[in-house]
């Protein structure tokens, strides 16, 4: 289901809407595990540091690393998110909402400013914190919905293909893993930079994969990409289900394979077993062999904010839940066959219901 972004701003006053005392709705999950352990909880509301604003979340949405951090996986992940309980209780990295107020600090945002971006506090709850140098304004007339879904997915497309792969106009890219959260802003940024663009997904999402734009979209149940009898200047692999050997076969000989993600058999050491085997297999071939950790930063989440501003980028939204849908959509992402974006409105159905 596609949803159509609501352009109405929110009327409600901005001003004097929380005091240190409040508390808020939030999804938790307080040890690792399945996403039946995520409870809604009632926290404190957080206090800015320095250089930070307090936000008043009207929209998140999923990723797959809400299901690394809720299961503790890869293991090396608990290095720094905690050995033996997570120290990020609240999922949901994305957040799009208004300023509520700023660290003394900090000049470049005011109270009543509808911004977007990513935060480690937990988008999935109604006030997070965020450093404001990483967030960004949402341009007029993008709805919290499409600004919501956008910063982790949107961020991993853009840096992907515009950073790394330095895709040009006229160049033709292959996007392996087009219907989910990444794919799905890859294919329409991948458009947006005058690319031909071949998608891969499977059967059911087709149709939604070539609506977003593509050129050329394979079923992979169907037609096995690595075997082709073209060439592409760019893989975006966003599933790693082949060998690197064999899509080897498909790059022309400058081309740039950008590698998302691979394989999460292995709880200890995967992706990092495929990363290190592309790297081996590329090493002295002509083409150049592309993978990195997206990262939030300003100037990319205004062009990306421009992509939604020009509708050249449109969020495909699969559903927007609640607070309470949370752990059938981290679930759903956890099968490796989520369709697009899960929003996620922060509110109780009562409150959702009085808007
Ligand atoms: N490096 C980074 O900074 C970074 C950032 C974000 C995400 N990631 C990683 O990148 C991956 C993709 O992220 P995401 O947010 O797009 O995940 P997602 O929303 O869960 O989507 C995964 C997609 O993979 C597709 N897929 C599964 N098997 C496939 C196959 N054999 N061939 C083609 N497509 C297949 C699924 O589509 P079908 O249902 O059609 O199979 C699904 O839509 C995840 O593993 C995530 O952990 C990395």
């Amino acid at each position: 289901m596609t949803t159509t972004p609501d352009e109405t701003k929110p009327t409600e006053a901005v001003t004097a809407e929380v005091s240190p005392h409040d508390s808020m709705a939030a999804a938790t999950a307080r040890r690792y595990g399945t996403p039946d352990m995520i409870r809604i909880e009632q926290l404190p509301v957080p206090t800015p540091k320095d250089g930070e604003v307090l936000v008043r979340v009207e929209t998140s949405s999923l990723n797959a690393l809400d299901w690394h951090f809720l299961t503790g996986t890869p293991y090396l992940l608990r290095l720094t998110n905690g050995l033996r309980r997570p120290k990020r209780v609240i999922p949901g990295a994305d957040f799009a909402g208004v300023v509520i107020s700023a660290a003394a600090d900090v000049t470049d945002f005011e109270p009543g400013d509808w911004v977007f971006g990513e935060t480690a506090g937990g988008g999935c709850s109604r006030y997070i914190t965020a450093k404001a140098e990483v967030i960004a304004a949402i341009p007029e007339g993008v709805s919290f919905e499409a600004a919501g879904a956008t910063p982790v997915a949107g961020l991993t497309a853009l840096q992907a293909l515009r950073t790394h792969a330095k895709l040009c106009d006229g160049e033709r890219v292959l996007i392996n893993g087009a219907a989910g959260g990444v794919g799905t802003f890859a294919v329409q940024i991948a458009k947006a930079l005058g690319a031909h663009v071949t998608a891969v997904c499977s059967t059911s999402k087709v149709d939604m994969v070539r609506a977003l734009g593509a050129d050329r979209v394979i079923d992979y149940s169907k037609e096995n990409f690595t075997e082709l009898d073209e060439r592409f200047d760019v893989i975006m692999d966003n599933v790693g289900n082949h060998t690197t050997a064999d899509c080897l076969k498909v790059m022309t000989t400058d081309a740039r394979y950008v590698l998302i993600s691979g394989p999460k058999e292995n709880k200890w050491l995967d992706p990092m077993r495929k990363v290190l085997g592309s790297a081996i297999v590329l090493w002295r071939k002509p083409q150049s062999f592309h993978q990195f950790v997206a990262s939030p930063n300003r100037e990319d989440l205004d062009y990306l904010g421009s992509l939604l501003a020009s509708r050249a980028v449109v969020p495909e939204v699969d559903r927007v839940v609640g607070l309470e849908g949370v752990a059938a959509g981290i679930a759903e992402i956890g099968t490796g066959h989520a369709r697009s974006k899960i929003v996620v409105v922060p509110t109780s159905p009562e409150q959702r219901a009085r808007r």
